[in-house]
């Protein structure tokens, strides 16, 4: 009985022992519980709500509410981390009440105001506390002693300001100490040094106090990670450093650093990464940093280090490597390429000569290659795209010469091409100009040549492309209108021709085309409307021609505008003067007319110089334009003067007999037409009358005479009611000739009318009459420059070498001389009066003989045919 009592006691006993436990349990979680939510709706402001979970539910357990975490073995709140919540409201200390909270982040969040030191004195049993990334100001809190458990303390990223309290020097567990990005102002404690246990030291980002680095930091022989950028430190890097034989990463960069960097840097063994740039370092890298096999990362741009680059230091196994902005020198060592490592390569500005490691990239993945702004001669390394990783090829400002490895046409990861400035030479490999990745391509100043191939579409990504002074030449292709995202385009200085091609107008990112001084002809697109982000157009030193687009004025952006030195005529489009221009030049062209008031202002008048016929009223040397009115008799008078001459050189040369034209016909007139035409002799016949004429001569007469339509054609009308026969000759040859030729330099015959007696012959009209009027009327040739002028020669010996070479069987002239060499209303000429012309059928024993006549006007008769005649 005794025995079961007791068992039954046990058993009681033991259950009253679960019981209570569970009470104890339910009781904490309880405790917990309360004090979450009293928390929540006490002293956090929630706008997303993203506590909702946070609500008395039957069990009373927070353990899977969010950022709730319970240790599972004692059923005890052990963590919260409310990590961007988007979550605002003073430091919410009273989580600290919760005796079993072990760590707390709020991080990346709105929480405001200062950290109060009795606040925070309640979570002393914390082992890590995260507030980085909220919007914590004031001091920095003292921290009591009983801070003993305390690991991590992240409050970077704040506005905490003033100085490092003395208690963040007696932590005796803390590893990690981050008070980066913060507005801290004093300087940086020696008594940090005494954190023996820390591996983590991230104060960069502070306006501290110039100060030089502590000594005491190598006492920190746990330390992984130091990180000092941007610290205001000064003064020489500590020799202390080289005892941090834990460290791996070692970033001291954006300070104001001086002297050398240490020897004892040698002794980092576990470093990977050391990242001095934007120092004031000076001397030479130590030798010792050779010494450090886990070193992955060298940057020590940005200082004032000089020497050259070590067999030693160049052998190490690095995958970064950048010594840019220094006053580096030497060649760099071949062995560098044998590096299995190296992805990233930046020598820029430093004074490196010599040839590059003819290797580089076989051995690597190279990505990253700039070696600009050195004294680098020879050929850019054909391998650096063998691994077909590189992203960009950086060289511009050496004497980098010979042409570009045929290999670079197939890299394919290439977006950045940077090698202007060098001695390049020869062709493009064909394939580098259609690199899907390409974004820029610089090549500006090199003696490349070349033309663009039409793959150049392919280019898709292309952002710049700047090939200015260098030889590339042929036309630019039409491809290049698919590339919309193209911003610049500076093609200038180059030998490129052919008209630019008029879709270039729909490249609607476009903000720079330069063209100026290739060869470029045609005339200057004028759908320019999707050009709204254009600021810069120069296509100065081309020949460009035609009218200047009045649509240019309408370019919202455009702020450079240089068409000088071409050969554009027509007026200056008072559009133009809607423009807010920085830079406007129109000068060296063949514009006429007016000069809009708007441009009549003195600082532009070397903006349009060197156009001989454009005249104002206010602007010095130009001539001050005459009245439409007389102007438009003068034009009157000057046609007049071309008629009578006209009509001069006719009788001259058909010294025939006038007759009226008009009789009844007497057998059906015979029609020709030699072009396809909208009219018949039956629109012309009732238009040759008297007034109409404009000219007569030897053959015939003259007449102007405006269609329907508007079209204006030109009439001769044969003489005779008896046919002579130097009338008849001229009637045949001219149908014969000029019927069958088809030459933007030659006349063109339109119809032919013959009757039994009378002849009539329509041809296109030509505005400015003949040459020789030009150039011996009235004027004296006062309308013809020299530029002109020559234009004028050279269209009418293309016509000439058209006849002669590729017409077959080919025809002579006989008879050229300026006023057979008429004038349309943009000057250009067409050889006409092809009267005495011979088609010359080279049969043996025919040839010069069947010549011997001579023919056509003294003086003007080729000097074989004198010599031949004299004889
Ligand atoms: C955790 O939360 C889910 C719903 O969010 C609920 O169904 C589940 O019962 C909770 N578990 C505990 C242990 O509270
Ligand atoms: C607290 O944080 C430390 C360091 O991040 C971590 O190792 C530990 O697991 C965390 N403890 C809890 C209970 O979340
Ligand atoms: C909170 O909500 C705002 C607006 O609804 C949103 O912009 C923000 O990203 C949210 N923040 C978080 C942390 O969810
Ligand atoms: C603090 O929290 C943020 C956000 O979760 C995190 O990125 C950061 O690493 C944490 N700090 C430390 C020292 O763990
Ligand atoms: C904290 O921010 C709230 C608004 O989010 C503001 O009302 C309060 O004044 C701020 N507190 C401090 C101390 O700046
Ligand atoms: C740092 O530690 C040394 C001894 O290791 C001690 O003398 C000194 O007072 C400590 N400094 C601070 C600020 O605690
Ligand atoms: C360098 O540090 C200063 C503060 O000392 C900071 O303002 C600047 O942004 C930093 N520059 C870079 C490139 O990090
Ligand atoms: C490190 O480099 C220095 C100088 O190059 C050399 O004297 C030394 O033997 C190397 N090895 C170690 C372990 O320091
Ligand atoms: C080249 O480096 C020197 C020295 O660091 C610096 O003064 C200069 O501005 C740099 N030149 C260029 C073009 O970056
Ligand atoms: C490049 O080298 C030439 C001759 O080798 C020298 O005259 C010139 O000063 C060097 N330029 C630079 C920038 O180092």
């Amino acid at each position: 009985m005794t025995h079961l009592r007791s068992k039954t006691c046990t058993v009681f006993l033991i259950l009253l022992f679960l019981f209570l436990h569970c009470v104890s349990l339910v009781v904490s979680l309880g405790g917990d519980y309360e004090i979450l939510i009293r928390v929540k709706n006490g002293q956090l402001d929630d706008p997303n709500g993203s506590l909702n979970h946070w609500v008395s539910n039957g069990d009373s357990n927070p353990c899977n509410w969010t950022g709730v975490n319970c240790d599972p073995q004692k059923f005890a709140v052990s963590s919260i981390d409310l990590s961007v919540l988007g979550i605002s409201g003073g430091f919410p200390f009273d989580f600290c009440r919760i005796q079993t909270l072990q760590n707390l982040s709020l991080s990346g969040n709105y929480f405001n105001g200062s950290l109060q030191s009795q606040h925070l004195s309640l979570c002393s049993h914390l082992r890590l506390l995260n507030l980085s990334s909220n919007l914590f100001v004031g001091q920095l809190p003292e921290f009591s002693q009983e801070f003993t458990e305390l690991e991590v303390l992240d409050l970077s990223n704040n506005k905490f300001t003033g100085d490092i309290p003395a208690s963040f020097g007696q932590f005796p567990s803390l590893r990690v100490l981050a008070l980066t990005a913060n507005l801290l102002s004093g300087s940086i404690p020696s008594f940090l040094g005494n954190l023996s246990e820390l591996t983590r030291f991230e104060l960069g980002c502070n306006p501290f106090k110039p100060s030089p680095l502590l000594p005491e930091i190598g006492n920190l022989k746990k330390l992984e990670n130091l990180w000092l950028a941007g610290s205001n430190l000064n003064g020489h890097i500590p020799n202390s450093i080289g005892k941090l034989v834990s460290l791996k990463n070692l970033d001291l960069s954006n300070n104001s650093l001086s002297g050398e960097i240490p020897g004892s840097i040698g002794g980092l063994k576990s470093v990977e990464e050391i990242k001095l740039y934007e120092n004031q370092l000076s001397g030479g890298l130590p030798e010792s940093i050779a010494n450090l096999t886990s070193l992955l990362r060298l940057d020590v741009s940005e200082n004032s280090l000089t020497g050259k680059l070590s067999e030693k230091i160049a052998a190490m196994p690095l995958i970064c490597l950048s010594l840019t902005d220094n006053f580096f020198e030497g060649e760099i060592p071949e062995v560098l390429a044998s590096n299995p490592n190296l992805q990233q390569l930046k020598l820029f500005n430093n004074s490196f000569s010599g040839k590059l490691p003819e290797n580089l990239g076989k051995f690597s993945d190279l990505e990253d290659f700039d070696v600009s702004t050195n004294n680098f001669t020879d050929g850019l390394p054909k391998f650096l795209c063998y691994r077909k990783k590189l992203q960009h090829l950086i060289a511009f400002n050496n004497r980098l010469s010979g042409s570009l490895p045929e290999s670079y046409g197939e890299c394919d990861s290439l977006s950045y091409v940077m090698i202007e400035n060098n001695e390049l030479s020869g062709a493009v490999p064909s394939g580098f100009w259609s690199l899907p990745l390409l974004e820029f391509l610089e090549m500006h100043n090199n003696r490349l040549e070349g033309s663009l191939p039409r793959s150049i579409s392919l280019a898709r990504h292309l952002n710049k492309i700047l090939i200015s002074g260098n030889d590339f030449n042929g036309e630019i292709p039409s491809e290049i209108c698919q590339l919309n995202g193209l911003l610049v385009i500076d093609f200038s200085k180059n030998r490129f021709s052919g008209e630019l091609p008029t879709c270039v107008t729909g490249l609607n990112n476009l903000q720079k085309l330069r063209m100026q001084d290739n060869m470029l002809s045609g005339e200057i697109p004028s759908s320019v409307g999707s050009w709204t982000d254009l600021t810069e157009l120069n296509l100065a030193r081309n020949r460009f021609s035609g009218k200047i687009p009045s649509e240019l004025g309408n370019l919202p952006m455009l702020k450079y505008l240089d068409l000088s030195g071409n050969l554009l005529s027509g007026g200056i489009p008072v559009a133009l003067t809607k423009l807010k221009l920085n830079e406007f030049n129109l000068s060296d062209n063949k514009l006429y007319g007016k000069v809009p008031p708007g441009f009549s202002k003195d600082w532009y008048l070397s903006s349009i110089l060197g156009n001989k016929e454009l005249c104002s009223s206010n602007l010095n040397p130009l001539p001050p334009c005459s009245k439409p009115k007389l102007a438009s008799l003068y034009i009157v008078v000057i046609l007049a003067v071309c008629a009578v001459l006209l009509l001069g050189s006719l009788v001259w040369i058909f010294k025939t007999k006038c007759h009226a034209f008009g009789g009844k016909s007497k057998r059906p007139w015979e029609i020709i037409s030699f072009q396809r035409i909208a009219f018949n002799e039956v629109d012309i016949i009732p238009q040759l009358k008297e007034e109409n004429v404009i000219g007569a001569g030897g053959s015939g007469r003259v007449y102007r005479v405006t269609l329907k339509k508007g079209q204006i054609v030109a009439v001769k009308r044969l003489w005779g009611d008896t046919i002579n026969l130097d009338s008849e000759a001229v009637f045949r040859s001219e149908v014969e000739t000029l019927g069958r030729i088809r030459h933007s330099n030659i006349l063109k015959l339109l119809l032919s009318c013959s009757g039994e007696d009378r002849r009539m012959l329509v041809y296109e009209y030509m505005a400015n009459g003949s040459f020789g009027d030009m150039l011996h009327g009235e004027k004296g040739g006062g309308l013809l420059d020299w530029p002109r002028r020559l234009a004028i020669a050279l269209g009418a010996a293309q016509g000439l070498a058209y006849l002669h070479h590729d017409c077959v069987p080919a025809i002579v002239h006989r008879d050229v001389k300026s006023n057979n060499i008429l004038l349309d209303e943009e000057w250009k000429p067409r050889v006409a009066d092809f009267g005495l012309a011979k088609t010359l059928h080279l049969e043996v024993g025919e040839g010069a003989g069947s010549m011997s006549r001579v023919a056509g006007s003294y003086g003007y008769i080729a000097p074989a045919e004198i010599t031949r005649n004299k004889q």
